[in-house]
């Protein structure tokens, strides 16, 4: 059935199953290790499709039977109000209402537990929880504890796996450094009816996280996320624009993927914006042309932004931005690319190019630096001399 309606492309949140591609292994594994009970790491940059891979291995393990709940640990701004949402995410597994508020009285025991029950327009309301007396340190440490040990506690009181998974889990080295790391490892380390997944979005912090002399040192298996395999990922978008009603000129899936650099976000977000183009010229071909088009529009709907990271950037990284996007080999230390792009000497090139690292501006893939936004890429291609 051909359907005009309804871009097939999706980008900027979670991909729903029928935009979500390839990832069999890695879903295998993932479910495999959290039916296990097991505390899994998974690691990538952002935007190659963690929470997506999340969000179905939590779905297949609801469907087997399991409590899941899902947290997103960045999203807190202090570790009283992260230690309160996943208490919330907790209770709102285990029941609504009045027996939410009993349960958390019982399992919760250093800490008076507000529990305040909105009851929805339609459907479920929702359940919020707060510790207004925890002030101290120790307070809150004490309090970790509980809260730490309600997944157990849950599968206990239900007879049922549960399932944790904690996104944008390096963000928790900001709240209280070792101790927050130390406490959920020893009390998950007893749980045994509990799957987790830790999964993060700065693989440098995350390793860290993991060495030898942190809590989370050998805590369980390690899944780095790779990139989409190209060809799955090019098939995937020619089948969708043909599934839609529009019939792509050869090469298209292709040239998207390329220009995105195979960033599962950028690949889709190209290929959504490019079938906007085709719509809305009311044709039912999708050319290299319309790509072209929706390149140059979210070149220009992004221009603001990327002056303004442009404008924070000394001369040194401009320089050295420049060099990583339009040197293919690579070679960015080398006499000859320092003197044609005029980078000086090799100290201020690496210091520039740490620097880009750790602005999240560019990224070491294999052997070489390439710019991590390909629309950035684009724009100092295009706009920047
Ligand atoms: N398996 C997938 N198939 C297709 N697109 C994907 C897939 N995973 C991620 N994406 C694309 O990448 C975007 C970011 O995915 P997300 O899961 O939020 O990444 P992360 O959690 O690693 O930052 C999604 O909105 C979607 O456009
Ligand atoms: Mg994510």
């Amino acid at each position: 059935m051909f359907d005009v309606t309804q871009n097939p492309f999706v980008y900027g949140e979670v991909v729903p199953a029928a935009a979500f591609v390839d990832r069999v292994a890695e879903l295998e594994r993932l479910v495999g290790d959290l039916a296990a009970a097991q505390k899994v790491f998974l690691i990538s940059p952002r935007r190659y499709g963690k929470s997506s891979l999340i969000r179905r291995a939590l779905a297949v393990m609801t469907r087997r039977g399991a409590l899941t709940v899902e947290v997103t640990v960045s999203s807190f701004s202090s570790y009283v109000a992260f230690l309160e949402g996943y208490a919330r995410a907790l209770v709102a597994a285990e029941a609504t209402g009045g027996r939410a508020r009993t349960w958390l009285r019982e399992v919760i025991g250093s800490a008076r537990a507000e529990v305040r029950y909105a009851p929805g327009e339609s459907g479920p309301g929702a359940v919020f929880v707060s510790f207004p007396g925890v002030r101290s340190d120790r307070d809150i440490s004490r309090l970790a504890v509980d809260v730490f040990a309600l997944p157990g506690r849950l599968a206990e009181a239900r007879r049922r796996k549960v399932v944790v998974a904690l996104d944008e889990f390096q963000a928790i080295g900001g709240f209280n450094g070792g101790s927050v790391e130390h406490a959920m490892r020893a009390a998950v380390q007893h749980q045994r009816d509990v799957g987790y997944v830790f999964a993060g979005s700065e693989p440098s912090l995350m390793e860290r996280m993991l060495g030898p002399k942190r809590p989370f040192y050998k805590a369980g298996p390690v899944m780095r996320l790779e990139k989409i395999p190209a060809d799955e990922f090019v098939a995937f978008i020619d089948a969708r624009f043909a599934r839609s009603g529009m019939r792509p000129e050869p090469g298209l899936g292709a040239a998207i993927v390329e220009l995105a650099g195979n960033l599962p976000y950028d690949v889709q977000r190209l290929a959504h914006e490019t079938w906007d183009e085709v719509r809305g010229r009311g044709r039912r071909r999708a050319a290299l042309d319309d790509l072209h088009q929706a390149l140059k529009r979210l070149l220009t709907e992004q221009q603001m932004m990327f002056e303004a990271v442009w404008q924070r950037l000394t001369l040194a990284q401009r320089a050295v931005l420049r060099a990583v996007v339009l040197e293919d080999d690579g070679g960015l230390l080398s006499a000859d690319v320092r003197t044609r792009h005029r980078l000086g000497g090799p100290s201020t090139v690496q210091a520039a190019l740490a620097a880009l690292v750790r602005g999240d501006l560019i990224a070491r893939d294999a052997d070489r630096y390439t710019v991590v936004d390909s629309l950035l890429r684009e724009w100092v291609a295009r706009r920047t001399f």
